[in-house]
This record gives C-alpha cells, sequence and structure tokens, in this order.
C-alpha cells in the first residue's frame, strides 16, 4: 500500500500523511504535553476554550485537541495549501464533536495574527509550532492571545540556543549563549528573555507555565500578563560561570561586570540577556499531573514530577559527569544522593527534567565537590 494511505493514529487522531508532506512522531511527547496543558487550562478557566493552531502541518496536533480536551472552538492554519488540504482529509477520517466548531484556514501566520486583531478576535489557547527559532513570529503570535490567554510555541533552532552558533543567537535573541553543561537550559531562558522584550515593547508581558526540553526541540508554555507596570524586570539578566571554580549565579541585567561570588576570581563569562525567574507554574503543573493521572500517562508524569521538583530551585545546573572529572571522582556519585547530601547540609538542591546527570543546587561549587567526595 502506499505510504500515504496508511492511516496512522496517535492518542486519539486518525491521520494519514501524504507524500512531501511534513509529520514528526517524534513530537507526540509535545502534543502531548499540549492536549494534558489544554485540559489543565480548561479545568482553571473552567469553561470550554478557543485554541487556534497557527501551522497545523497536516493537523494531528489540532485534531488531537479537539478530540481529547475540552475545546468550543479550534482554528487549523497553515500556509501550505497542500497541507490544508491533507487537514482537511483528515478532519474526516476523525468524529469530532458536533459541538465543536472547527475551521480551517490557508494563511501566513502574520497576516492571520493581523487579520485576527483587527478582527478584534482573540483565542484562549494559541499554538505556534514553527521550524528553527519563532521570534520571526512572536510579535503577530502575541496579538492573538485573550488577556491572560496562552501561547505555547517551539523553537528547534539548538545548535544557536545551545552556543554552538553564536551569531544566529545574537542575531534572533539579541543574546550571547554557551555551550556549558547547562547549556539548553541558558537556551530556554534566552527564548524566554528575548520574548519579554518583545511583548515588553507593546506593554505585554509573559509568565511560564512550563518548559519542556526535548533535546532537538524545546516546548514553552507562557501565559500573556497586560501591562508595563508588571513587567518583570527584576527576573531578566545574565547567567555567570566562573571559570575559575565552576560556580553558576544569576546577575541583574544593569550589572555587566563583576568577580566570582565564592572565590573573587576575575574570570566570569556571561550568557544572556536572559531569564532568570521561574521557568514552571507549580499550580499549573499541578493541574497538568491530575489529567496526566486520569490518562495514565506515566512518562508525562515522571517530567512533571521532575519540573516540579525543580521550580524552586535557581537558574543553571551542574552535571554529575563534569563534576567527576573536575574533581577526579573515582566514581560519579548517583545524582539523588548528591541532591540529598546537598539538602542535609541546609541548600537548595533537586534533579533537572533538562539532564538526567544534572542537578540544580545554590551550593557553591567548592561545597559540591566536598559532597561529592563524601560519597565515594
Ligand atoms: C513543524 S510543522 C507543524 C507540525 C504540526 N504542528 C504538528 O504537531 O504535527 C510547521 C508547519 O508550518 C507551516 N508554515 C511554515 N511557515 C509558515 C508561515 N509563515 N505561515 C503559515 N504556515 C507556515 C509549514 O507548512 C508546516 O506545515
Ligand atoms: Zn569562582
Amino acid at each position: 500500500m502506499n505510504a500515504e494511505h496508511v492511516q496512522l493514529q496517535e492518542g486519539q487522531a486518525r491521520f494519514v500523511v501524504p507524500q512531501d508532506l511534513f509529520f514528526n512522531p517524534r513530537a507526540r511527547l509535545a502534543r502531548d504535553f499540549g492536549v494534558l496543558a489544554l485540559r489543565a487550562e480548561a479545568d482553571l478557566q473552567e469553561r470550554r476554550l478557543h485554541v487556534i493552531d497557527l501551522m497545523a502541518g497536516i493537523g494531528t496536533r489540532g485534531i488531537r485537541y479537539a478530540l481529547e480536551a475540552p475545546v468550543e472552538r479550534i482554528v487549523l492554519n497553515d500556509g501550505n495549501p497542500a497541507a490544508v488540504e491533507a487537514i482537511r482529509r483528515n478532519l474526516e477520517l476523525n468524529a469530532i464533536p458536533s459541538d465543536v466548531q472547527v475551521e480551517t484556514v490557508c494563511e501566513q501566520v502574520h497576516r492571520l495574527c493581523y487579520a485576527i486583531r483587527l478582527r478584534d478576535e482573540r483565542f484562549d489557547w494559541v499554538d505556534l509550532d514553527a521550524f528553527g527559532s519563532p521570534s520571526v513570529y512572536w510579535h503577530a503570535a502575541s496579538l492573538v492571545p485573550r488577556w491572560d490567554g496562552v501561547l505555547y510555541f517551539t523553537a528547534t533552532d539548538m545548535a544557536a540556543l545551545c552556543g554552538k552558533l553564536r551569531d544566529p543567537a545574537v542575531r534572533h535573541y539579541g543574546a550571547v549563549t554557551r555551550p556549558w553543561e547547562c547549556s539548553d537550559e541558558i537556551g530556554a531562558r534566552v527564548l524566554l528573555g528575548a520574548l519579554q522584550q518583545s511583548a515588553g515593547e507593546r506593554g505585554l508581558y509573559y509568565e511560564p507555565l512550563f518548559v519542556l526540553d526535548e533535546g532537538y526541540a524545546m516546548r514553552i508554555a507562557v501565559r500573556l500578563r497586560y501591562g508595563s507596570s508588571g513587567f518583570p524586570v527584576q527576573h531578566i539578566g545574565w547567567l555567570a560561570k566562573c571559570m575559575s571554580c565552576f560556580s553558576q549565579t544569576t546577575l541583574p541585567v544593569h550589572v555587566t561586570v563583576g568577580r566570582c561570588r565564592v572565590c573573587d576570581s576575575e574570570d566570569v563569562q556571561w550568557a544572556g540577556p536572559l531569564w532568570t525567574g521561574p521557568l514552571y507554574d507549580p499550580e499549573f503543573l499541578h493541574l497538568m499531573s491530575v489529567e496526566a493521572r486520569k490518562a495514565g500517562h506515566q512518562a508525562v508524569l515522571r517530567l512533571l514530577r521532575l519540573m516540579t521538583d525543580e521550580a524552586d530551585s535557581p537558574a543553571g545546573y551542574y552535571s554529575v559527569p563534569e563534576l567527576g572529572k573536575r574533581a577526579r571522582l573515582s566514581h560519579l556519585p548517583p545524582v539523588d544522593a548528591l541532591v540529598q547530601q546537598l539538602r542535609r547540609e541546609g541548600y537548595i538542591a533537586s534533579r533537572t527534567h533538562f539532564e538526567t546527570a544534572g542537578f540544580k543546587t545554590n551550593a557553591p561549587y567548592p561545597v559540591i565537590h566536598r559532597a561529592a567526595e563524601r560519597q565515594q
């Protein structure tokens, strides 16, 4: 049978993938997160939601939203006419409840977002699943959520975000990224810092609900807020790393020079400007966990537990293998044991969903070093 006639299923959605059109099975986790987050948002708002998928591809994500979450209206857009044709055919394969209003649109993201604003329409949930950097769409996409609505966006330009390609990071985000052990968290924070700046120009700002690092892509959900006075300047700053004692710290954006607070070395490098504030909204994570438990989704539950655990930890993280190399440890301590040891010593410490062998802490690096030696 021709591949484009093979019917696939993900969640409750059935679909076919026509030749030459994009469908990424690896993005399932991001779609699962989207479905559960949408259910959490509907629980929070105590009503069914109005949703728009600005880059719907062949429609899998939007169809799943319509089937698996309390949606009242959903708009599925793609700029490629062949994709919209595929969306229409895929919609026909699914029994979308008759009380869900479904619309398909074939329009460029910018034109659609400005048209929506001119019509004075707003959506509770805006999905922006771009290839590469999403920064070019932020200005337009921020016109579409209602005040307090949610934007759920993707970035796949990981080389730029994680410090392998410096120039595109400056071009897209006006920021310096670094290939440090916590490079992917720096990437997430650079995205959030640049998004805030783009929103701040127009008297808006965003509050993060969660960040999901999938390695090859970053998925971030943020809630739109209105008003310049609430703009979180205190959470825009730098992540600094001492190249002498390896301690990581954050600094406010106005501070651009300084010595290491731990060992007084002048050999300090900076990443940013970036978002130094919280990456997770614990109440939202809790609502998502309730939904994930109902769905029996163990992989998502495990990630949500890690996210909840790291929600109160400082920005940046360390990796146990790096620690092992620097401290010449004969064997690597288990991450959990190290976290417990640091907690016993009175420091904040947690694992992190960014890295299996990573841990977050406010302990200075020499303290971490000693804690690891105690585990030998
Ligand atoms: C990553 S895919 C979307 C995948 C889909 N959200 C999913 O989860 O299966 C990105 C889609 O954006 C569309 N696209 C790219 N640039 C666009 C633009 N400027 N306006 C509208 N659609 C665009 C492409 O045609 C492609 O189908
Ligand atoms: Zn130092």
